[in-house]
Parts: structure tokens; sequence; C-alpha cells
């Protein structure tokens, strides 16, 4: 075998060229590996004893596509066109071999093949979606033309990859290989070679594409309708549609244009550079700043939850889900039983909707424990705090836990908002106490914040990292601050809007700008959603703000059908005139006097003090970094994925001077950092 460079090799078997592109992590088409397979290509091109050509990729995967890394910067190496074209006008056949994941760049390298064969398990996708793009080198062009206008369609406004057995079926892969691919796809090459077979360009066969413009059309018209909410406020699921109806409509070359300039519309825009943004910071959150390298996660084989309520249930599921059994303990059976019925009605549902068999649900439920002994969970390995916020409770639990769980036993509470470490006081072994906040609904949501205590090992922390990753959560790291990185920061946003709405906008108003801006709910309707009665009490309530007036009148939120909006039978809302009056009322008696506000002041009062509350975060040290904040306010509050997340969107389409100087006039203390930079 020659190396063409580091990252590419030309071997050959017989008289069967092997192309093997070997450049970890995962194969992405980085400078590098582009110009190692024009090289490569070129000396096949001069070798008139190679037959066929096996395009094949080391370590975990097959080409994941583009190297994202080089996005926006000046171009380098051979262009990804040139391979392309290389591989695709190549005289002799050339046989893809795909395992793991062909995404993006890298099944649009194998669409250039003109056959392709795949590893049982491989899996493959045009994801670029998700990145607030489109598949750039040809893949809105030839996909449909293989499997279909009405499935490209799909696949490449939902970024979901095929598995190698659809992928077969839909005549993406020719084969699939059994046992070693290398050898598999060679032997193909030959069959394909002795059977004299055509080299079949995608490009050039456009049969299966599903009709023509005109018949197709009422197929994209009832895509772009049935998706419309989900697309709201996104720019790359239209261009993508648009570029395969681009493939229904035009001769491939002119369909090619059109997805090259829809492409660098979307590459130079603002949303594409956020959601890239958000795929790093993704990976980058799982980083845990100054760990050293010998600190292994302690395994986790069995988890006790204490308390079975919305989030004990919910945070359970998780863990019962991928396999690890579950000890759950309430003080009550009523509320024991009333925890479990609601886990496997849960489930139950899901398997309704066909995600995973009826047998799947008892499988889940068996790993199920229910008591009413903390005694029980003397074996746990980790034991989650779920009960709720109060302080009291919570350090004697700790401390019973502190004579129950077993040396080593990681404890964990699920606070939202209380002081971890005066928690962990409450216990011998404040090392092993750790914050693990989900978010609800937790079987759900994939924020998962790890707050890290003043005496917490490294072990731990590690651990509980590692434990959010096993259960398909995005693990942030916290320090120990009132509200953790979420909370306070929503905190802030509350406040100003809690004012906005004294001082003459409309709590419609607010929810409005707010969804405008792609929030899926406003903050009172939030506040509807959560409960306003949460943490008051007819017996105490003073009346002393428009929460408790609301209570006192006996609005509820959506479980009582009133709140700040009234709400039907179908949940549909309207604006309540008893809430109007009430904070109409209130602002009266404290002689607030009401004017018109404008959408861009209520937008700003509400996102500004959030940007400026990150950023102090960050001044203490309780974010490890600013892109951790992103994927806080992205995962856990529904911050719109395009727009990067708070601190993006003040470093890169507000601008934090802007930013700052408002602050400033709006008399509030301004962190430094907001002003230095994150
Ligand atoms: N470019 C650059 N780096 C990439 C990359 C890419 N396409 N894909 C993954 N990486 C990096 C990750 O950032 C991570 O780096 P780190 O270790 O320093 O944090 C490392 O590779 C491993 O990635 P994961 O942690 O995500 O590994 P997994 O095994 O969990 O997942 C994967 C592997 C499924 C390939 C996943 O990484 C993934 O989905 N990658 C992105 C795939 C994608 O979006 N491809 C399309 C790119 S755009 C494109 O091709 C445009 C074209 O149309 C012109």
């Amino acid at each position: 075998m020659a190396a063409i460079n580091a990252v590419v090799d030309l071997g050959k078997d017989g008289d069967i060229a092997i192309v093997t592109v070997n450049s970890p992590p995962v194969n992405a088409l980085s400078a590098d590996v582009r110009d190692g397979l024009d090289g490569a290509f070129k000396a096949i091109a001069g070798d008139a004893s190679v037959k066929a050509v096996v395009l094949v990729c080391a370590g975990r995967t097959f080409i994941a596509g583009a190297d994202i890394s080089e996005f926006g910067k000046a171009p380098r190496g051979a262009s990804l066109h040139a391979v392309q074209d290389a591989m695709e006008s190549a005289a002799v056949p050339v046989v893809a071999a795909i395992h793991g994941t062909a995404l993006g760049g890298g099944l649009e390298v194998a669409l250039c093949a003109h056959y392709r064969v795949a590893d049982a398990r491989a899996k493959l996708g045009l994801p670029e979606v998700k990145l607030g793009l489109l598949p750039g080198a040809g893949g809105t062009q030839r996909l449909p033309r293989i499997v279909g206008a009405a499935k490209a369609v799909e696949m490449v406004t939902s970024g979901t990859p095929m598995a190698a057995k659809a992928a077969l079926a839909a005549g993406l892969v020719d084969e699939i290989v059994d046992g070693d691919l290398t050898a598999g796809a060679i032997a193909f090459a030959r069959k394909i070679v002795a059977e004299g077979r055509p080299l079949k360009k995608v490009r050039d066969d456009s049969s299966r594409l599903g009709g023509d413009a005109a018949s197709l059309a009422p197929m994209f018209a009832e895509f772009r309708k049935a998706n419309a909410k989900k697309f709201a406020g996104f720019e790359a699921p239209e261009a993508n549609i648009k570029c395969i109806e681009a493939a229904v409509a035009l001769p491939f070359e002119d369909g090619i244009k059109v997805e090259r300039s829809e492409f660098m519309k979307l590459m130079g825009g603002l949303q594409s550079a956020a959601q890239r943004h958000v795929f790093f910071a993704e990976r980058q959150a799982a980083k845990i700043d100054g760990l050293p390298v010998d600190v292994q996660p302690l395994l986790v084989k069995s988890v006790g939850i204490i308390g079975a309520g919305t989030m004990g249930g919910g945070i359970a599921m998780n863990f019962l889900s991928v396999g690890i059994p579950v000890t759950i303990v309430e003080t009550k059976q009523e509320a024991l039983d009333r925890g479990v019925a609601v886990i496997r009605r849960n489930y139950e549902n899901s398997a309704k909707k066909g995600r995973f068999s009826m047998e799947e649900v008892e499988a889940r439920m068996g790993r199920l424990t229910p008591t009413l002994a903390l005694e029980d969970l003397k074996d746990a390995d980790l034991i989650i705090e779920a009960v709720f916020e109060n302080m009291v409770v919570k350090k004697e639990i700790f401390g019973k836990l502190d004579s129950i769980a077993k040396p080593g036993a990681i404890l964990a509470s699920n606070t939202s908002y209380l002081n971890i470490d005066e928690i962990a006081a409450s216990t011998t072994r404040p090392e092993s106490v750790v914050g693990m906040h989900f978010f609800s609904p937790a079987n759900v949501m994939r924020l998962l914040e790890v707050v890290n205590g003043a005496k917490t090992s490294k072990q731990v922390l590690a651990t509980a990292m590692a434990v959010g990753k096993a259960i398909g959560k995005i693990g942030v790291v916290s320090g120990v601050c009132h509200g953790f990185i979420g909370n306070r920061m929503l905190g802030a946003r509350q406040e100003q809007a809690n004012k906005l709405i004294l001082e003459g906008a409309r709590p419609a108003d607010v929810d409005r700008v707010l969804t405008d801006f792609g929030f899926p709910m406003g903050p009172f309707q939030m506040s509807d959603l959560a409960g306003l009665d949460i943490g008051w009490s007819a017996e105490t309530s003073k009346g002393v703000s428009v929460r408790d007036r609301l209570c006192e009148a006996g609005l509820r939120g959506q479980k009582n059908g009133k709140g700040f909006y009234d709400y039907d039978e179908a949940r549909n809302r309207t604006p309540s005139p008893v809430a109007e009056q009430i904070i109409l009322d209130y602002a009266a008696e404290k002689g607030i006097n009401r004017r018109d506000i404008s959408d861009e002041e209520i937008l700003e009062r509400c996102l500004y003090p959030m940007v400026n509350e990150g950023a102090k975060i960050l001044d203490e040290g309780m974010a490890q970094r600013a892109s951790d904040i992103d994927i806080v306010w992205i995962n856990g509050y529904g911050w719109p994925v395009y727009r990067g997340g708070p601190m993006f969107w003040a470093e890169h389409d507000a601008g934090r001077d802007k930013i700052a100087a408002a602050l400033e006039r709006m008399g509030m203390d301004v962190s430094p950092r907001l002003k230095a930079g994150f």
C-alpha cells in the first residue's frame, strides 16, 4: 500500500485498486483528505492494470461529511467537486464501501461512485439541514434520482439518516456485506467487472424521480403545509425543498447551479453560523476543564430515585429506557402507586405510537422496583433525590442517605435552585455529592445541569457527566449559584417581563414578541403551564405581587383553565380579562404610569438582562465557557437553535456594545465580561 499523503492510501488487490481514507476521528473531507483522494484517482487514471476501484475508510466510520471546521475559512486544497468528477468519470467502476455513517459530503462522494456496498449497521444521510445548510456537493440532485423526490425531500429537510437495510430497499445501496467490508467490496467489484456491468452514473438516470414538475407539485405543496410549523423560523428547510424541486424540474447541470447558489446563500448567513456553533458547542460542553486524564468515571449499574412525582418519574424513565435498574422511593403507598402508573402509561403511549413493542414496555417496567423504604437504596451506585424544593427536607434526606448509601455511591440532588454545598454539608461525604438538575419533562428534555459543589470530587463530577451522556442528555457543568446557569438567567428575564406588564405591555404582547423571536412559548404562557401557585399558599399569601393576587382570585394557570390566559377544553387561549384587571389595579396602586411599550423595547428588556446575567455567570466562573450557556438555553428553555444561544446572539447578532449601552441606560449593573468579550 502506498501513501498518497498522511490521510489517504492507495493499495491494490490484484487488479482492484483500494483507496483508503484514514483521517480520525470521522474521516471528514478536510483539505488533506480531498488532496489525497484527488491524488489517488489521478494515479488510478494513469494505471491501465486497474479494473475497478474500492473506496473505503479506516476507523469508526465512512466519511462523515465535509470538514465543518473549515467552513468560513479561505479555501485550500483540491475542490470536492474535482474529486467527485474524477470518481464519477473514472474509466473503471468505482465502489464505495460504507460503514458507520456516510453523512453529508460523505454520502455525496459515495453517490459519485458507480456502486455502493454497506455494512449492515451503516447509516446514510444528508444532515446538512441541522447545520442550517443543504447538501452542497450534488446531494440534492443525486439523492432524488435514486430514492425519488418525495423521500429525498423528507431526508434532506429532516437530516435523518437511512439504515443500510432501508437504503438497500431504496436502491441507495447495491449490496449489504456480511463480514469483512473491504473483502466484500473487493468481491463485489470483481463481480461487476466479470459481469461487465455498466458504469452507473446517478446523475444520468432521472427515471426514479417519481414524476415531473407538474405531477409532483402537489406533493411539494402538501409537504410544505404539513411541516410549516416545524420549519417556522428556519431558512434551510425551504432552501432544501427548492433544490429537490430543481432536481425534478431541471436538467442535472442546471439543478446543480440552483443547489450551488442556495448553498452559498445559507453558508454566508447567520443561521448556519449559529447552527454550526451549536454543533461544536454541544461537543465542547461534554468536556470538563482541568479534569486530570487519569480520572475515570465510576461505573453506574443501579440507580435509586427519591420521589415518584413528575420529576422523579421522568428521571427514572431515562435509566429504565437504557437498561439500568431503578429503585424508586416514596413516603406514601398512594403516591408511589400513582408515580409508577404514570411511568407505565407514558411507556404504553409510546408503544401505541409504534416506538417500541409492548414486550419492551414490560421489560422496562421490570427494571423498576418501587418501595417505601429508603434503606432499599443501600446498594445503589447513584442516588438522585427529586423531592420538592425545601432545604430542610433535602438536608434531612441527605443526612439519612449518608448512613444508608454504600461507600462511594454518588448522592445527587435534582434541585433547581438550592445550594448544593449546604446539602452536601449534611453528609460526612460531601465529595460524593453533586447536583443533577433535569428539566421537565425529564424523560424528554435533553438538558442536564451538572452542579459541581465546592467539595464534589472530580471523579464524581466526571461520572455525573458520563451518566448524563449514557441516558442521552447533554450535560453542562455549572457552579453553585442561585438557579445555576439556566434558571438564574430566566430569573433576569422574568423580572423584566413582570415589570413590563405593569408599565403598559400586555402579557400577550410579551409572549408574542418572544415567540416571534423563536421561543416555543413566552414567559406568561410558561407561567400558566407551570402553574401560578407553585410555591404559593392561601394561608400565607400576602397579596404583595401580581402572582399572589392572581392566585387569590383563583387563577392557577392551565391546570384550572384560568391564568394570564383563559383556556378552553382544547387548550386554546385568549388573554384573561380578569388577569388584565388585576394587573391594572396593581399598577395603579403602586402609582406606576402606564405607557405604550414597543415590541423592540420588550425584546431588549427581556433578552439583554439575560445576556448580562450570562456574562456575570462567566465573570464568577459559574459556567466553564460562553458556549455552555448557549447549550443550556437551547436545550432547556427553547432558545431557537438558529439564533445560536444568548451568548452567540449577543456576540454576532445583537452586538455586545449595543447591549451594554442599553443596559447602562436601563440603570443596570453591567458585567465587565459583556464589555470586554466572553
Ligand atoms: N467536520 C469536522 N469535525 C467533525 C465532523 C465534521 N463533519 N463530524 C464530527 N466532527 C468532530 C466532532 O466535532 C468531534 O470532535 P471533538 O472530539 O474534538 O469534540 C469528533 O469529530 C467526534 O464527533 P462526535 O463526538 O460527534 O462523535 P460521534 O461518534 O458521537 O458521532 C458522527 C459521529 C455521527 C459522524 C457525528 O460527529 C456527526 O453527526 N457529525 C456531523 C455530520 C455532518 O453534519 N455532516 C455533514 C457536514 S456538512 C457537509 O457535508 C456539507 C456538504 O454538503 C458540502
